[in-house]
């Protein structure tokens, strides 16, 4: 066909869905354990809402912000990520009001217009988590932990949790003031793109993939090290909180994030089966935020996990991934034979849906074999014959597809068909 999707976007077709629902329901099992809410926001908002809260500098608002101009002129835009979104619906439903801490989490998909390549879409999904209105580092204990509690649960085993803390505004001017003095010099050795980095937002130089550069790099000082004594304390408070749960991490001390709204802890959970794109998900606090959207002052710390990159990972590690995670078969496929037959089966097949048995029928011109290969080709665990000589005698004739024994269950009553099927 000549129109195809949109590069860097992916149909998700019905033979993927079952990993993607099993992930959802496990989430939000675990979500709702530790006591978060679903909150649905709109895929559309105002451009000027991620220049402020993500960075004007920053790579998404610069360069991959699908922006458009609406009917009326107005700045619009696909939502690049989640926390944004959530902090204004916080602000504008009034949820900053009450005293307690907000928690929200949410499924769904972002848009950016990034170079698509293996792990790297423009239009992906995350299943994100926002804690407001505690600056706690217990807080960030219980969010990290939730992070790696969805990607145990839903069976994902080589993956590393990485940790860093980015300190407060201060200690981050602080530390940029180092780095400048420090890069002035070695300028002429870095790569355009981190000559315009210099420039415009400095820390993104730690991204660089280029070996020149990350050669000098790597020689630069830690941000820990230009931390304030309240920003260390936080930080050593997380780390001995993951060690009391027995959450393995790293500490990684150039990351960094290249989102403008971070404070103090940032993390990111990485994998070995995704290649160059190895970030599963990543978080952090975002203590001004709330007020920098014009609210109060409500710090926060969220994460948001790439479901396609969980997917891929999943799938690296364990074979026949959409069988793993098959939701109920098909309970019943009803097999007929003649027009009378068809006729007859559509008000026992109203009857059977409605009392919560799933089932099929057969639409095309199909002999009964055909019929049994389709029962078969469904995954029915039942199949059922009806044809004319049945319905003359009130039956139906039900087989078990696994074990091939027949029965013939009076037609007349539901009650007993519908026993004979959930055996
Ligand atoms: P982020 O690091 O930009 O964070 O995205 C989180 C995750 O989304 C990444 O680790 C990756 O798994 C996935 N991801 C990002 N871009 C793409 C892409 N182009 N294609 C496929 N997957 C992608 C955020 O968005 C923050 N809002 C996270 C957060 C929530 N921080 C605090 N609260």
């Amino acid at each position: 066909m000549e129109i195809q999707a949109v590069k860097g976007t992916k149909d998700i077709l019905p033979n993927e869905i079952n990993i993607w629902r099993a992930i959802e329901t496990e989430a939000k099992k675990i979500c709702a354990n530790f006591a978060y809410q679903e909150i649905r926001t709109p895929l559309l908002e105002e451009e000027r809402l991620f220049s402020r809260s993500i960075g004007e500098s920053s790579d998404i608002v610069r360069k991959e912000m699908y922006t458009f101009l609406d009917r009326k002129e107005r700045r619009l835009c696909l939502r690049p990520e989640g926390t944004a979104s959530v902090v204004r619906a916080y602000l504008e439903h009034g949820l900053d009001k009450d005293a307690s801490i907000a928690k929200f989490f949410y499924f769904g998909p972002m848009f950016r217009a990034e170079r698509p390549q293996a792990g790297r879409l423009r239009q992906f999904h995350h299943l994100g988590v926002e804690a407001i209105g505690a600056d706690s580092p217990y807080l960030d204990i219980e969010v990290i932990s939730l992070a790696v509690t969805i990607i145990e649960k839903i069976g994902l085993k080589g993956y590393a949790l990485q940790i860093n803390s980015i300190g407060c505004p201060e200690d981050r001017q602080r530390y940029k003031l180092v780095l400048e003095n420090l890069l002035k010099p070695k300028l002429k050795f870095l790569c355009p793109d981190c000559h315009s980095r210099y420039k415009i937002n400095l820390l993104r130089i730690f991204d660089c993939k280029n070996l020149e550069c990350k050669k000098i790099v790597e020689q630069l000082p830690h941000i820990i090290d230009s931390l304030c004594e309240g920003c260390l304390q936080h930080f050593k408070c997380v780390q001995d909180g993951l060690k009391n749960l027995d959450i393995k991490y790293e500490i990684s001390p150039y990351l960094v994030r290249g989102l403008d709204y971070y404070t103090r802890t940032c993390f990111e959970i990485i994998s070995p089966h995704l290649g160059a794109q190895n970030a599963l998900g990543a978080g952090g606090r975002y203590d001004n935020l709330v007020s920098d959207l014009g609210g109060p002052s409500r710090p926060a710390i969220g994460f948001a996990l790439g479901i396609e990159r969980l997917i891929t990972a999943l799938s690296a590690e364990k074979e026949k991934i959409n069988v793993c995670f098959a939701e109920e078969p098909l309970q019943l496929f009803i097999c007929t034979l003649g027009e009378k037959a068809k006729q007859a089966v559509f008000p026992l097949v109203y009857s059977l849906r409605k009392a919560g048995i799933s089932c099929e029928i057969n639409y095309q011109d199909k002999s009964l074999k055909g019929q049994m290969r389709l029962a078969d080709k469904l995954g029915a665990v039942s199949a059922a014959i009806l044809g004319e000589d049945e319905l003359r005698k009130g039956v139906i004739i039900v087989r078990d597809m696994r074990t091939k024994e027949q029965k013939e269950v009076p037609l007349i009553n539901l009650n007993m068909l519908m026993t004979e099927l959930k055996k």
